[in-house]
Parts: C-alpha cells; structure tokens; sequence
C-alpha cells in the first residue's frame, strides 16, 4: 500500500532554500516501513503523514521482502529481542539490504550486538569504552580455572534478555560453580517464573487494583507460558560474568539518537541490587551526571551507532557501562523535558525518540541526494 498526506505545505521564500530542497528530496523519496510489529511504527506514519512523505507498509517476514523493497530509498524495521523469528534473520536482512544501497534503521552497526551482551563485550573494549569488567568462558575447564581464584560476589547474566530477567549476584564461588556445571551441559531456558515475581514486585511498589490483577497475570502466565517465552533458544555452552559493583542505588541509562542526548535514573528494586525494569524512575536532568551523556556521545560515535542506550553505574571513581541497546521502550521517556546536544547544551523540548530516528534518517537521505 502506497500512502502519502494530503497536507497543505506552505509557500516558500528564497530564504528557504535549503529547507526547500530537503522538501524537494522528502517529497521524491519512499520509506519502506514494517508495520505489523514493533512500538516506533505509530510515531513513524503519523510523521510520515504530517510532512507529506510517501511510505509504503511491508513484510519483513514475507520471503519476497527484498522485491517489497525495490524502488524504496529507506527501510525501518523496529524489531525487538523478545520476537524469537526476527532474532532468526534480522541481522542477515539488514545486511543484505545495506547491500542495497537502501539507507536501514537500524542499520547494522546499531543492531548487530543488539541482545548480545557477549557481543557487546568485545565491542566496548575494542572502543575503548569504559566497561565494567567483564569475563566470558565457552569450556568448563577454563570456567572453573578462573572461578577458583575470582573474589564474589560477581554478577552473572545471559547473553539476551531485559529488565534484569537474565541477571543474578552470585554469592559465592560454590554458587558459580554450579552455574559452571549449567552452562556446560543443559544450561538455561527462560524462567518461566520470572514474570510473576516480577509482577510481585510491582505490586509491592504501587499497590494499586491494576498491579493487584497484573499477578493474576502472571500466575497465568506461569502455567500457559507466552509463546515467545517458551520457543526462545537454550543458553548453553558460555558463562559471562562482571565484576559487581556495589552500594549502587541507581543505574543512568542515556539514550543517544544521533546529535541529541536524554537521559533518566533508575532506581533499584527493594531489597534488590537491579535497577531494570524497577519502574521507579527521576526525570529531572541535574540527576544526570554530564560525565554519562559525554562518554555516551563519544562511544555512540565511535560504534557509528544511529540509537544507542546505555545503562551506566558508578564504581566510586568514575561511571562504567553495564550494557547498550539499540532500543528501548519510548514511553518511559516521554517525561524527559529535553535532552543534551554534542555541545552539551540543553535543549528544552518534547522527547519522541522515533521521531528523533526519522528526522536523522531523512538527514542521511537528502545528504546522499544532494
Ligand atoms: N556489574 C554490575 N554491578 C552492579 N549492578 C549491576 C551490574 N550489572 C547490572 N547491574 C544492575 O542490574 C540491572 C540489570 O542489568 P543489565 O545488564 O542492564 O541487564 P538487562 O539487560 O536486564 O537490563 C542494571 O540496571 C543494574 O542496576
Ligand atoms: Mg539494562
């Protein structure tokens, strides 16, 4: 389906000129936009709609993708971790339509270590970021060997998953030896489980009737798990573990989308070490230490990321990265009242990251038009 506005645009003056041109190559261009999943797609037709621009709906599950996409200058495709299919093929996709010539979001070098935080591991350190310590094992033998002679705690986590579902403080070096003797032989599917103490947790937070009907949910859930939950891949055969840091009652997690920066502070759960997926967020931008959004932008560059979040602790030194993401979920970010630029100037405005995404996408675009 090939859509475009039917909007008014106003008459322009000579003094217009470059936003006139811009105009010109919006107006010749076709963003191909996968419609049937992902939360950025609302956001991205109404702007679409707003100025005019034509897009045309695809499949990128159908197997005629790359004819679907013929004759479209641009492809976005918000695909995230918990759909178990595009974790078979988006990245080969999004490689093959690189190849192209079509401008992607997000493009490769913003998905590849998308979930991964194996992948991230080696990317941070070969960006020189300032990781927190992190070590990986693929045989028992080496795994053990390390494990011997390691303090604890330490942090141990799953290469995937979010909002701390895959992430655990082990205690003691007996505990990691017995995630050791796991890893190298059935290792771990999603628990199941997580979800509701999850929703437990929430509804020890908010008390209210809706979190109150959320374990209902859950308890559901537990029996008939979510299909997602229950096709997603064995973990097996590595074991990942990070330095812990401790007396942390917050993480900041900056998102960087090109020449802008927001940024919120999560507060741990009760009781908990994990700030993830808490819900007990601060807004207010002098919570942000401007050291987070500088090392942000820089590492941002320099993996040539178009969207990146990251989540960052404080060692009692200096802020360390914990993990990245491509993306996020947009509405735990729409109370942000403005973000930062390269400059580290502060912009007061409203914050919509897939707005954000396609006006850098149609940046990219009239550049390569001009
Ligand atoms: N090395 C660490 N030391 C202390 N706390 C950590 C460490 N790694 C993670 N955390 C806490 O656990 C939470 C979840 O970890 P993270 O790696 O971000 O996983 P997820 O992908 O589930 O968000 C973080 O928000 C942070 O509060
Ligand atoms: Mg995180």
């Amino acid at each position: 389906m090939l859509c475009s506005s039917l909007i008014r645009r106003p008459r322009l003056t000579i003094l217009d000129r470059p936003n006139q041109t811009k105009n010109i190559i919006e107006r010749s261009i076709v963003i191909a936009i996968h419609t049937r999943s992902g939360s950025f797609v609302t956001e991205w037709i109404a702007y679409c709609k707003e100025r005019g621009i034509q897009y045309k709906e695809v499949d990128c599950f159908a197997s005629d993708i790359i004819q679907q996409l013929r004759g479209c200058q641009a492809l976005l495709w918000h695909w995230k971790h918990s759909d178990f299919r595009a974790q078979l093929f988006a990245r080969q996709l999004i490689a093959s339509v690189e190849n192209m010539g079509i401008t992607v979001f997000p493009d490769n070098s913003t998905a590849w270590h998308y979930d991964d935080k194996v992948g991230q591991k080696y990317l941070l350190e070969a960006v020189g970021a300032p990781l927190v310590e992190t070590h990986i094992f693929y045989d028992k033998e080496t795994a053990i060997q390390w494990i011997e002679q390691a303090d604890f705690p330490k942090v141990w986590k799953l290469r995937g998953g979010a909002g701390s579902q895959n992430v655990q403080l082990i205690g003691s070096r007996r505990h990691a030896r017995r995630l050791a003797k796991v890893a190298f032989s059935r290792g771990w599917r999603n628990s199941r489980f997580y979800n509701l103490r999850d929703r437990i947790w929430q509804f020890k937070r908010d008390k209210t009737l809706g979190s109150f009907v959320n374990i209902g949910r859950g308890i559901v859930r537990s029996v008939l798990p979510h299909r997602a939950n229950s096709r997603s891949s064995r973990q097996v055969d590595y074991l990942y573990f990070q330095n812990f840091i401790p007396e942390s009652d917050h993480d900041i997690r900056v998102v960087v989308i090109g020449k802008r920066a927001f940024a919120i502070k999560r507060m741990v759960r009760e009781g908990d070490f994990r700030a993830s997926g808490s819900g007990a967020i601060h807004y207010e931008p002098a919570y942000i230490p401007k050291e987070c959004i500088e090392i942000a932008f820089d590492v941002a560059a320099d993996m040539q990321a178009q969207s990146c979040a990251f989540d960052f602790i404080y060692s009692g030194s200096k802020w360390l990265v914990i993990e990245i993401s491509y993306t996020f979920t947009a509405d735990a970010y729409r109370k942000c009242p403005g973000f930062w630029d390269r400059s580290m100037n502060w912009h007061p405005a409203s914050v919509t990251p897939e707005r954000f995404v396609l006006e850098d996408l149609l940046d990219v675009l009239s550049n390569n038009a001009a």
